[in-house]
């Protein structure tokens, strides 16, 4: 079995940068470096003040403090890297294709493609090459013969090794993966792999699979992930309607052991950089072997989410007396979910699009994400100039600056902070009547009851 003495991971975004991290922290002896095309990112990640990483973790500044400039570096030099590594990962995004054949559906691999000419290109050696990003079953043959037909003669082995760790919790879960799944052709490579996680992964946690396994493993883990918020999500409409409480009805489902509690928290919709996108991928994959019934089911997982962020937008407009116009609306959140500064494909984008239709005025905090992220995210819709964003929407540094005077708080995001407000002085300081709407089901229902606001959470 070949030993790994020098790793290469082209890609230092939100995966690639953690794990690379977790990775060179526990294989003292191997080199990590990670190479970016984006400059100003590795230089994020070279920054001395560890609190300025380009991705906010829990407990990444302590990882990257540990390993880097011991073995773990980051770069610009993506050709110098691939050239010395006898592994390389390749951790570029795989955004949905926005234009020509399956535009809005399939994985635009065209990243993938162009890394995979440049390691063809570079490699005077025998190179493992693992896939760390999520992508559609049998990218991997697409891969090695680009590798095979431009490369120099020399041997690829290809793995996929999907990370499944969740964007807040990125460090822990790294550290305790439920597993690391490592799927591959050669046992050999393979077993180069298994050692890396080994040196922190008990074995019976490092499952090996052949390599379309392993790709289509990634896809349906969050397809299932997905598909019980929007289970759960569907019942919070039910449970509207009928008087029942989503958050009881989770915790007497999730009792049972064969359903389990995990995922059942009813929101205003699932975000993030991945469930849309695998699912997505899933039915464009489903379709193109005409697989029509399963398609169908899976895109409904979607359907009901696009449904869950639009709902609760109408809701608020209804409540206020069908009329948001002009009426200043605290947006409590923006990020996907609470810890992390991400905001890609975040409710909280197309909550704020739909409210803007009516010309309400949005004031928003986040603790972690910045101004120019909101408006970048606003802008990136086209739905309308970039100058009525601004005209409004305004974001602030300081809570209490968006709920002075604010006719009604959404809450968007499941920040721990939100519920340790002074809940008392916000109605002081609020329009009457004052109204909370609640997406996460987050504040304390009956506090604020007691404190006369008109307060609506998700699913009761
Ligand atoms: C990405 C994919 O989106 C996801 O499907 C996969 O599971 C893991 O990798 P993420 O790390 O969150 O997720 O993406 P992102 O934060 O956008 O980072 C990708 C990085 O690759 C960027 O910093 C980009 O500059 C870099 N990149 C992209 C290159 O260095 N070279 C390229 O050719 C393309
Ligand atoms: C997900 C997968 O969990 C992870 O394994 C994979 O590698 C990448 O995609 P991530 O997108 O970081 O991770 O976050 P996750 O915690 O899964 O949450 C996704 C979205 O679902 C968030 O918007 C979250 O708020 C929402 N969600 C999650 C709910 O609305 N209710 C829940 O019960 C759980």
């Amino acid at each position: 079995m070949k030993e790994i003495k020098k790793i290469a991971c082209i890609g230092a975004g939100y995966v690639g940068g953690p794990t690379m991290s977790v990775i060179a922290q526990k294989n003292p002896h191997i080199q990590v470096t990670v190479v970016d095309l984006n400059q100003e990112r590795i230089d994020d990640w070279n920054t001395t003040d560890l609190s300025q990483l380009p991705i906010y973790e829990p407990g990444l500044d302590d990882v990257v403090k540990e390993a880097r400039g011991r073995n773990l570096f980051f770069s610009t030099d993506v050709e110098g890297a691939i050239d010395e590594a006898d592994m390389i990962f390749i951790s570029v995004n795989t955004p949905t294709k926005t234009y020509g054949k399956g535009k809005g559906q399939a994985a635009d691999l065209k990243y993938i493609e162009l890394c995979a000419r440049q390691i063809a290109k570079v490699a005077k050696g025998d190179k493992i090459v693992v896939e760390k990003s999520t992508l559609p079953v049998r990218t991997a043959a697409a891969l090695k013969s680009i590798l095979d037909d431009t490369g120099n003669g020399v041997n690829f082995d290809i793995l996929s090794n999907p990370e499944f760790l969740a964007e807040g919790t990125a460090v822990a879960d790294l550290h305790h993966p439920d597993r690391v799944l490592i799927g591959g052709e050669n046992e050999e490579a393979i077993q180069s792999l298994v050692q890396i996680y080994e040196a922190w992964v008990p074995r019976e946690r490092i499952l090996t699979t052949n390599l379309w396994s392993s790709e289509l493993s990634k896809l349906v883990a969050n397809a299932f992930l997905a598909q019980r918020v929007s289970s759960i999500n569907a019942i919070s409409e039910l449970c509207e309607a009928t008087g029942a409480n989503v958050d009881e009805v989770s915790r007497a489902i999730g009792h049972d052991s064969r359903i389990g509690p995990k995922f059942l928290k009813a929101s205003v919709g699932f975000g993030g950089s991945c469930f849309q996108k695998d699912i997505l991928n899933l039915v464009y994959i489903a379709r193109s072997y005409n697989l029509t019934a399963v398609a169908d089911y899976w895109e409904q997982v979607i359907i009901l989410n696009d449904h869950q962020k639009l709902r609760f937008a109408e809701r608020i407009i209804q409540t206020m007396y069908n009329t948001v116009n002009g009426k200043k609306i605290a947006f409590l959140g923006w990020a996907f979910k609470k810890d992390t500064n991400d905001t890609r494909e975040s409710a909280a984008i197309y909550v704020a699009d739909h409210l803007l239709d009516e010309e309400a005025q949005l004031v928003v905090y986040d603790p972690k994400v910045t101004a120019e992220q909101i408006y970048r995210d606003l802008d990136y819709l086209k739905t309308r100039s970039s100058a009525d964003n601004r005209r409004l929407v305004t974001v602030v540094n300081d809570p209490y600056e968006a709920l002075i005077d604010a006719h009604a708080v959404a809450v968007l995001t499941e920040w721990d902070e939100f519920r340790k407000y002074d809940w008392m002085e916000i109605k002081q300081m609020m329009k009457k009547p004052s109204f909370v709407f609640d997406g996460r089901k987050l504040l304390d229902a009956k506090l604020l009851r007691q404190l006369n606001f008109e307060y609506y959470a998700i699913g009761e």
